[in-house]
């Protein structure tokens, strides 16, 4: 009897014998479960003896059916199928490993915050204005000097290689063809040399502290060296996360953790710094001559902030800052910018929407410097929100990477597109032409 026991194994290790794989095809095909579901049998059928591209795909849809119990119809096949970013997800799911997709899909305790910041949106409505000549649109925004044509920036998300072959680059392949600013996780797959090279412009750069400083300074000094404009140090983890719905998926994996992470799976949850065990796969971790440590003393505080400023000429931005008291305090130490975030709810368990930290760190700010907002944003209308609100830009994450793990450089592409086709819809029917137009009159409190 099919049911919930079949597990992404056990279709992944289908995936890897033809024999077997038409074997079990023509057994789904012959489901009850399937047919319930709506699922249809003879495309099945049909599958369990075409292509393995179309057999793939037919396994993954099983898949979805049997896990989720959702029907087969709209299962995107190609990345040009997807009608909003939401489409990405399921394939993304069928074709990362378990244990990885718990990595990107944990929040922190029993993941409320990634629920509260999707709903953040909800609490404000679109108040649009008619009548207006919107047959030309520009949505760009300038950053430092920069301008990118639209103000969707494509967040760090740590390992990338862990949901598809090319990770970051082909991440930063899709930012290049799409014009995007891309930051790269200190904890990437791949160098802050060969992202800035795959992306064929500036790189930010995202910073993890090092429990020694003579280390970060290293890494923030390389990051400078390679091209990189800006660094974002995350200030939202430094107490720790309790990842547990990446524990439990992670029990999930039976494959051998240790041909990759040496000592085996991953810390439970996050110790609050980059743990330096295991640095084989994160190249911006390796590689720095041997000097004298400097030990830290505690964790960082806005004396660290004063130290990152004076070991680079980059422009430096905090992640993770949502009180109004500390955006005050990070204008008064003279940072650069600020990313409103709670790390896409898995810092700690707020249960409050970055949608609502925005209006109290712009109050903070009072206009200095540039703010950016995440946290949850998966449509035109939630850029068009936080815009609204007084951000300056956005940044996404795991809509990004779920067109990575689904379809790699074009899905990622398929997603940016997808986003700016909505946000520049937004912008019309609210009858506005440019980023300057977009007032916090355009929408109202629900
Ligand atoms: C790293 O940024 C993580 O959230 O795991």
């Amino acid at each position: 009897m099919l049911d919930k026991r079949l597990s992404y194994l056990s279709f992944t290790t289908m995936l890897n014998s033809e024999p077997s794989r038409r074997q079990f095809l023509a057994f789904l095909a012959a489901s009850p479960l399937l047919a319930a579901a709506g699922f249809d049998a003879d495309a099945l059928t049909h599958a369990a003896h075409a292509t393995t591209r179309n057999s793939d795909h037919a396994l993954r849809l099983a898949q979805r059916i049997v896990e989720h119990g959702a029907s087969a119809d709209g299962v995107i096949q190609s990345a040009k199928e997807a009608l909003s970013v939401f489409d990405f997800e399921p394939v993304a799911k069928q074709n990362i490993p378990v244990s990885h997709w718990g990595y990107l899909a944990t929040g922190t305790d029993d993941d409320g915050t990634i629920q509260a910041n999707r709903e953040g949106f909800d609490r404000w409505a679109l108040h649009p204005r008619r009548l207006i000549d919107v047959s030309k649109v520009d949505a760009s925004v300038s950053l430092y000097g920069t301008r990118y044509p639209t103000p969707i920036v494509i967040n760090p998300v740590g390992s990338q290689k862990a949901f598809h072959p090319l990770g970051e680059i082909a991440v930063a392949r899709a930012a290049k063809a799409r014009d995007h600013l891309q930051v790269l996780s200190t904890v990437a797959t791949t160098s802050i040399e060969d992202a800035i090279a795959a992306r064929g412009g500036p790189v930010w750069f995202q910073l993890y502290h090092q429990s020694d400083w003579a280390i970060t300074r290293q890494i923030v000094q390389r990051a400078e060296r390679a091209g990189a404009p800006a660094v974002v140090f995350t200030v939202d983890l430094i107490g720790g996360s309790n990842r547990e719905t990446m524990m439990r998926e992670a029990r999930r994996d039976t494959r051998t953790c240790t041909n990759c992470h040496l000592g085996g799976a991953p810390l439970p949850g996050i110790s609050g710094r980059v743990d330096d065990r295991d640095n084989r796969r994160k190249p911006n971790l390796v590689g720095y001559p041997h000097v004298t440590p400097i030990p830290e003393v505690g964790t960082p505080s806005w004396e660290f902030i004063d130290r990152l400023k004076s070991a680079t000429r980059m422009k430096v931005l905090i992640k993770g800052i949502v009180t109004r008291e500390d955006a005050e305090l990070a204008v008064a130490h003279g940072v650069d910018g600020l990313f409103v975030s709670n790390h896409g709810g898995r810092a700690e368990n707020s249960m409050r929407a970055t949608i609502a930290s925005l209006p109290e760190v712009l109050q903070g700010v009072a206009g200095k410097i540039p703010v950016i907002c995440d946290g949850g944003f998966r449509r035109g209308t939630d850029i068009f929100k936080a815009m609204a609100l007084g951000a300056t830009a956005v940044g996404i994450g795991r809509p990004y990477i779920w067109g990575l793990g689904a379809f790699g450089q074009e899905g990622v592409e398929t997603v940016l597109a997808l986003l700016r086709k909505e946000f520049e819809v937004v912008m019309k029917q609210s009858g506005v032409t440019s980023i300057a137009g977009i007032t916090r009159n355009h929408i109202v409190a629900r």
